[in-house]
């Protein structure tokens, strides 16, 4: 049963709103690129390829209404390129979806404008459909690594809700129960935005999935009681050489997974490879407002004033993680030449 995280229709973008989740089932409509702005940047659409999405019908979005000549239209597509990816930083899909919006108009800037914004909506279908594809794809090429009674840790949410509908990391978790595996999964709650506890026990729940809500420090003395057997989280931006960005957090579970000689996996699309950066070090890192610190539920929680850190991700080193899943297949170690063989 897929959750229809974003569509597009009656030439607006309909998302389900991912603050409200799970008390409310809402859904937001932006019909301009400053509604679809908010709604990134505020995570009412969040997760690396479901940005991706959400981008590729902005950018048509930002351009449908335009009247001039050829010239200034490609300006246009531009400026709403530049405007939409000011949104977030770290998840490259967000830029590999408007990158190829950009490039398809600008291959084709000599034809009607009004042919372009065909092609432009066009493309931004397509991102959506591929997704649909590539997450079932990802989901089939993870089986060999889950067996039947597995016990399976994960961070925030790489589920549905994180791309078109149906997953990255979870896309394993979907496929090995309609191959009639049972599995039993433990989502960390991860603070600050709680993804994990809104909406990853949400998702897990509605498809009937063994799940176990833990708080984050948990995770160590679950594994030191040998109730984990693997863990598998999703990435927003993976370098050439397998160091990957996910949410902050996830480095510390794979720091513990090689403790505790537990193998620990990332589930990505090749969208969410940055080729152009040697190693994790280079990969932008979104600093949030401190209050998704000091604030729950509207209550503040810590003294006034008080300095607060507040990273939406981390870095993991490829020497922590045992193997990468995509839609082309399983890359394993050594990444810097298996992933430039499979992208
Ligand atoms: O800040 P978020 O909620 O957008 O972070 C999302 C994640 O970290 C996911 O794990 C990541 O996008 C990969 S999921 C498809």
């Amino acid at each position: 049963m897929p959750i229809p995280t974003i569509e597009f229709k009656n030439n607006s973008i309909k998302i389900i709103d991912q603050t409200k989740l799970p008390t409310r089932y809402n859904f937001i409509y932006c019909k301009n690129i400053q509604a679809l702005w908010k709604a990134i940047r505020t995570m009412q659409v969040r997760g690396a390829p479901a940005l991706g999405v959400a981008a590729a019908f902005g950018a048509y979005l930002g351009i449908k209404d335009f009247k001039g000549n050829n010239n200034q239209f490609l300006k246009k597509v531009k400026s709403v390129i530049k405007y939409l990816g000011s949104s977030r930083p770290t998840a490259i899909n967000l830029f590999w979806a408007l990158e190829r919006i950009q490039k398809l108009a600008i291959k084709n800037k000599n034809k009607p404008i009004k042919e372009i914004k065909a092609l432009i909506l066009k493309e931004a279908k397509k991102v959506f459909e591929e997704d649909r594809v590539i997450s079932r794809k990802m989901g089939e090429y993870g089986q060999p690594l889950i067996k039947n009674n597995d016990r399976i840790l994960t961070i925030c949410n790489a589920g549905a809700l994180a791309t078109a509908d149906y997953g990255t990391a979870l896309a394993l978790f979907y496929k090995a129960k309609e191959k009639g595996k049972h599995i039993k999964v433990f989502a960390c709650e991860t603070r600050p935005l709680l993804q994990g506890a809104r909406l990853t026990t949400w998702e897990l729940k509605k498809h009937k999935i063994d799940t176990t809500l833990i708080c984050d420090n948990m995770a160590a003395s679950l594994m030191a009681k040998g109730k984990i057997d693997k863990v598998i989280t999703g990435a927003d931006r993976i370098a050439s050489n397998g160091d990957a960005a996910n949410k902050i957090g996830t480095y510390s579970l794979a720091v513990l997974a090689k403790y505790h000689k537990i193998p620990f996996y990332i589930v990505a699309p090749i969208s969410s490879f940055d080729l152009k950066l040697k190693t994790g070090k280079g990969i932008p890192i979104e600093q949030r407002n401190p209050n998704e610190v000091t604030i729950i539920n509207n209550k503040r929680i810590a003294a006034k004033n008080i300095k607060v850190y507040n990273p939406a991700f981390d870095v993991t080193p490829h020497e922590l993680i045992t193997a990468i899943v995509t839609e082309n297949g399983i890359i394993r170690p050594p990444f810097s030449r298996n992933i430039q063989k499979v992208l």
